[in-house]
């Protein structure tokens, strides 16, 4: 298992996890514009990676490598993540940051947010500030609706906007076949979109807290539900093609990760069937995926 921080020669290499909504309900439509939320998140062995090293000039410097064109700028998550830290301590701190992107943007997989939440962690063991949980949180909190779970987790029932951390202390071992499809969502235009249905949301949530009360996580799991899923696929159709050609395989069934675009597949942990699930999908559909598991931090 790899682990998150690792002491390189010129640095300090952290990871950062993806995550995936194994269940994703919507309460309603709040006062200030944001929709309510009750979501069981889990971090996945798929990482983004932040190399500290000491900068030579004053400030910080951000590079980006890696698949993905990312602005550098001060709109990226992380010079917003650096400059929370240092309003905290008061101070600044000469660093260079390189991030290298794997986890593809606009996919509801919570790149953005968990190299954010990296970026706290990070800067907090580089240059040894010894900011205790409780202050890293409300760093985090300033920064986004889902940078908390990324500091904590690996697996949490997140509500409010999201940013309402309820971790699940319970190791769920799963593994799922990710499916990337090429496509940027827009988190604002998929919940722009969204209709509510109190009927379907007063059902599920029922199910999902007899599941939780039971810490049954598999059963929750298996609801494979995102009440996101409609207005995503209102927006882009061809990810409701893709699921109905996955779910046609008769592999099971295949859910929406936060607002889109990544999809999963649920899949049985015995030897060569992520194998076998993945070739299918590759060769039949002609989706990029990867096999993934639950994340252990
Ligand atoms: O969290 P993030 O910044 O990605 O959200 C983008 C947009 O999605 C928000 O500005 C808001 O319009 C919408 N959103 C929402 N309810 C949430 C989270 C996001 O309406 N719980």
């Amino acid at each position: 298992m790899q682990k998150q921080f690792e002491v390189r020669t010129t640095g300090l290499l952290v990871r950062a996890p993806a995550k995936i909504n194994l269940v994703l309900l919507v309460a309603g439509k709040r006062d200030d514009g944001y929709h309510e939320l009750e979501t069981v998140m889990a971090k996945i062995d798929f990482f983004d990676t932040l190399l500290f090293e000491p900068s030579p000039g004053p400030g910080v410097e951000l590079l980006c490598r890696g698949k993905f064109e990312l602005s550098a700028g001060p709109d990226n998550l992380i010079h917003k993540a650096v400059r929370a830290v240092f309003g905290h301590i008061g101070r600044e701190i000469p660093v260079r940051i390189t991030l290298n992107k794997r986890i593809p943007l606009g996919a509801g997989l919570g790149g953005g947010s968990s190299d954010a939440a990296t970026t706290i962690l990070g800067l907090n063991e580089f240059a040894n500030l010894g900011l205790p949980m409780e202050s890293l949180l409300q760093i985090g909190a300033a920064v986004g609706s889902d940078v908390n779970f990324f500091l904590g987790g690996p697996l949490a029932l997140c509500t409010g906007r999201g940013e309402r951390i309820s971790e699940i202390p319970k190791i769920f071992d799963f593994r799922a076949i990710l499916m990337l499809p090429n496509q940027n969502v827009s988190t604002k235009m998929v919940y722009e979109r969204y209709v509510h249905d109190a009927a379907q949301y007063a059902r599920q949530h029922d199910r999902l807290a007899t599941y939780l009360r039971r810490s049954d996580l598999e059963s929750a799991a298996r609801m494979a539900v995102n009440m996101l899923e409609p207005s995503c696929f209102a927006l882009h159709p061809e990810l409701n093609k893709l699921k109905a050609s996955v779910e046609s395989l008769g592999l099971g069934r295949v859910t929406l990760s936060g607002s889109g675009s990544a999809l999963y597949l649920l899949v049985s942990a015995l030897p060569g069937q992520a194998q076998r699930a993945q070739s299918m999908i590759r060769e039949q559909i002609g989706c990029e995926c990867i096999t993934v598991n639950n994340n252990r931090w």
